[in-house]
């Protein structure tokens, strides 16, 4: 995939941030309700789908493989689904964009499937392993042809019926593991995953929303999850609570920013995604959970967050599975907090959008911290809550999470004739996960409600 003309934006310092916003719905939720609705018998309603590009993606997908799926004026989408079993044949190849998430997840349906589905995507997809979803998708019976080091371009040719296995994750990733689920709700008898170290469960909360068996048991292996195959999934009413991942960013922003006193409204809080929060809190953020209820299944609170004084510590490294995509985010913060922050134990973030131990170390490098990249994780000595001297352009390689981590530094750089501005070289990123972002951001800066 060509990806769009890069948009380089400059940021500037900014006074407080205050005032109230509402998170865009949870991207992985998002994925998961289109593919389960496609695979109900029926028509699902979702409310509060997060309309990102690599949401977007999965879409036009589930439409490629015989799903009819609208959205009505008021954004709430209409999946009209094919049954398990019943997914077509894609004319054409699936255009995957920036999404591994997209990617991986649909890998799985296909390949307890009889059709043969070619995924392509942009240049930082096309980077990323996708052996480990090949190795378990090849045990089950699925015949996959990779570019050189199992990468994208990729054909996947399904297999029905597929051979269910038992598999042991040999990274923690959520990805991998609803990969092998989605693949056994079309197999016979029961698909098992083990996961010795937990990671987010929205597949297994969701499957058994929509009706398959699953079940869940801690063993000393770690999380034994089953799913019984040939399952009948149900069409639901689904609301899609807001996006932690996506509330990080505003989190930190009014954290490091003085003066800031801000409520993020309609969070998710599901244990396995609020890692972050309890970094923060650990260096002394103020987060304060207000009106805690339950949305779509999932724990979902707003936040009030004050500007507060952060001081370094070493990240316990337990935390790293459940706050994976927002170490870019917590490098950021920690380069204001007092002393120094140790965050290691997240290999992980070698491979994401963007090599993001690299990136983050690169860029907050040049924003002036003082940052030390060490192979899994980054050494950081902050400011102790004063400005960074920014005056930098950043490479943001195709990382939304990148660039927003970086646009969020900008927001506390040094002000005046120096400079102190961040030019991200390109923005467009943003737009794969939360396409509202600057403008809550600017919102914010007006003291919006
Ligand atoms: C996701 C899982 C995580 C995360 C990604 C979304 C999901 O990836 O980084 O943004 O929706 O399952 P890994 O499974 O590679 O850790």
């Amino acid at each position: 995939m060509t990806h769009p003309t890069p948009i380089a934006r400059e940021i500037q310092p900014s006074g407080p941030l205050t005032g109230r916003v509402r998170v865009p719905g949870d991207k992985s939720i998002s994925h998961r309700s289109l593919m389960l609705s496609a695979l109900a018998v029926g028509t699902s309603r979702i409310e509060g789908l997060l309309e990102g590009e690599d949401v977007l993606a999965t879409a036009a997908a589930m439409r490629a493989m015989g799903a009819t799926i609208s959205r009505s004026d008021d954004a709430v989408w209409s999946v009209q689904g094919v049954g398990v079993g019943g997914l077509l044949q894609p004319a054409t190849a699936l255009e995957m964009g920036n999404s591994g998430t997209s990617t991986r997840l649909l890998m799985g349906l296909v390949a307890s499937h009889p059709i043969t589905a070619t995924f392509i995507g942009d240049a930082s997809l096309s980077k990323r392993p996708m052996g480990r979803v090949i190795t378990p998708l090849s045990q089950m019976g699925a015949d996959i042809t990779s570019s050189p080091g199992g990468r994208l371009p990729l054909m996947l040719r399904g297999i029905c019926p597929a051979i269910p296995i038992t598999y042991t994750l040999p990274v923690a990733s959520a990805q991998v593991k609803s990969a092998v689920l989605l693949a056994g709700l079309n197999t016979p008898g029961i698909t098992r995953v083990i996961e010795p170290v937990a990671t987010r469960d929205h597949s297994e909360r969701m499957l058994r929303g929509f009706g398959a068996i699953v079940t869940v048991e801690a063993s000393p292996q770690g999380r034994i999850i089953e799913i019984t195959g040939e399952a009948k999934l149900k069409p639901q009413q689904i609301v899609v609570p807001g996006d932690p991942s996506s509330a990080a960013f505003l989190v930190v922003a009014a954290t490091i920013v003085p003066g800031s006193d801000v409520v993020v409204e309609n969070v998710g809080l599901n244990p396995t995604r609020a890692g972050l929060f309890t970094a923060l809190r650990l260096m002394g953020a103020s987060i304060e959970e207000q009106n805690p209820r339950e949305v779509g299944g999932e724990p979902v609170a707003d936040l009030r967050v004050r500007h507060a004084a952060l001081t370094g510590i070493e990240i316990p490294p337990d935390l790293a599975p459940s706050m994976i995509d927002e170490y870019p985010v917590l490098f950021v913060a920690a380069a204001f907090a007092t002393g120094r922050t140790i965050a290691r134990g997240a290999d992980e973030l070698r491979v994401k959008e963007s090599d993001r131990i690299a990136a983050m170390a690169a860029a907050l490098g040049a924003a002036g911290a003082r940052v030390e990249e060490v192979e899994d994780g980054m050494i950081i000595d902050g400011t102790g809550g004063d400005p960074l001297p920014g005056d930098a352009t950043i490479a943001t390689l195709l990382d939304h999470r990148i660039a927003m981590s970086m646009a969020v530094a900008a927001l506390h750089c040094r002000k005046g004739n120096a400079g102190g501005a961040i030019t991200l070289d390109d923005a467009s990123p943003v737009a794969t996960s939360y396409p509202a972002f600057f403008d809550q951001i600017a919102q914010l800066q007006s003291g919006g409600a």
